[in-house]
């Protein structure tokens, strides 16, 4: 495995981050069994995977925290999210501080490494600094968390406004930000930015569906060729996918866009969602491969330049 620091914490991460939520959830949200989840969540530290990121909405801190019974808390970075709101309103205080004591208790640790408001509006972004952060800094002098962490709404929020005021902030150590080949607005309107301030960067949305589904992605680069975003002469509309190479596999593509992801400069770890070990596997080999070639990712920053409209969820 590879290890990165994150950002300016300290804290030496793999560069594949195992993702607990998503479409999969550890294969719980599929129809796959408890102990299957807590396989991949095994089979994901025997391979080195040492940053695992979960949340209370997801319903997997429970089946990390059995996942992770015997293993030295210390060899484990545990990233979890609390949602910064119910229904429109900022949660108040107290209540924010309730729910961080229950996801320790459902992960079964007296810390976690990383607490992040989880998935905030833009809309929200001001009221919740001035209610939650307060009570995130609490904790972190108690020991219960050691750095403070934000995430977008990237579905939602495919242009980054949320973060993009956060940055205006100091008070974040990490922000986990949606990058993906399809839709690369990051690169300058939070890369650049994290990389300056040294705030550790967790990907999100690497390959999501639209990269782990052949029909998905070429349905998707149609409408973007219709509206007129593909640029260059890359593109042929007759065989989209003919831009990704020869092999239109699931397995050559989710390959191609972790990769992609893991050599983008200022992406620290890149979380890869799946309940299936197999992918797993898949998915640490590719993280672990080659650069891909210069020119063609030249290529595909050049075609999908002006892409800032989709999340390719
Ligand atoms: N706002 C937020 O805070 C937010 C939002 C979204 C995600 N996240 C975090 O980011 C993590 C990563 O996102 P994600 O889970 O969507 O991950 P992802 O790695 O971008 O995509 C995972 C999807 O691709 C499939 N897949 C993975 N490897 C594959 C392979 N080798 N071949 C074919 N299909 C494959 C998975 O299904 P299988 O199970 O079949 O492999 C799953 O549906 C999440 O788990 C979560 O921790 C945070």
């Amino acid at each position: 495995m590879e290890y990165r620091f994150l950002g300016r914490t300290e804290l030496r991460a793999s560069v594949m981050g195992l993702g607990c939520g998503g479409h999969s959830r550890l294969g719980l949200a599929t129809g796959r069994s408890e102990e299957n989840a807590i396989a991949v969540v095994r089979d994901a530290l025997t391979l080195g995977v040492n940053l695992i990121d979960t949340a209370e909405a997801y319903g997997t801190e429970t089946v990390v925290g059995r996942a992770l019974n015997g293993v030295s808390r210390e060899s484990v970075i545990l990233s979890t999210k609390i949602s910064p709101s119910r229904e429109g309103q900022v949660i108040p205080a107290a209540q924010f501080r309730e729910r961080a004591e229950a996801c320790l208790q459902r992960l079964q640790t007296d810390y976690v490494d990383i607490l992040h408001l989880h998935g905030v509006p833009v809309k929200c972004y001001d009221e919740a600094v001035s209610e939650l952060v307060p009570a995130m800094q609490q904790l972190r002098t108690e020991g219960k968390i050691r750095f403070l962490g934000i995430t977008e709404a990237f579905a939602s929020d495919p242009q980054h406004a949320m973060l993009q005021r956060a940055l205006q902030d100091d008070c974040w150590d990490v922000m986990m930000i949606g990058f993906n080949l399809l839709n690369q607005s990051a690169r300058e309107r939070a890369l650049r930015h994290t990389q300056a301030k040294g705030i550790g960067t967790l990907c999100m949305f690497a390959v999501r569906r639209a990269l782990s589904r052949p029909e998905a992605l070429s349905e998707l680069l149609h409408d973007l060729h219709a509206q007129g975003l593909l640029e260059g002469e890359a593109f042929d509309p007759q065989n989209p996918l003919n831009i990704f190479g020869e092999d239109h596999s699931a397995a050559a593509l989710t390959g191609i866009a972790y990769r992609f992801c893991r050599d983008e400069p200022g992406l620290d770890v890149i979380l890869s969602g799946t309940g299936d070990p197999a992918h797993l596997q898949e998915n640490a080999d590719a993280l672990l491969g080659p650069p891909l070639p210069a020119e063609q990712v030249e290529a595909w920053k050049r075609l999908f330049r002006c892409v800032d409209s989709v999340s390719g969820n």
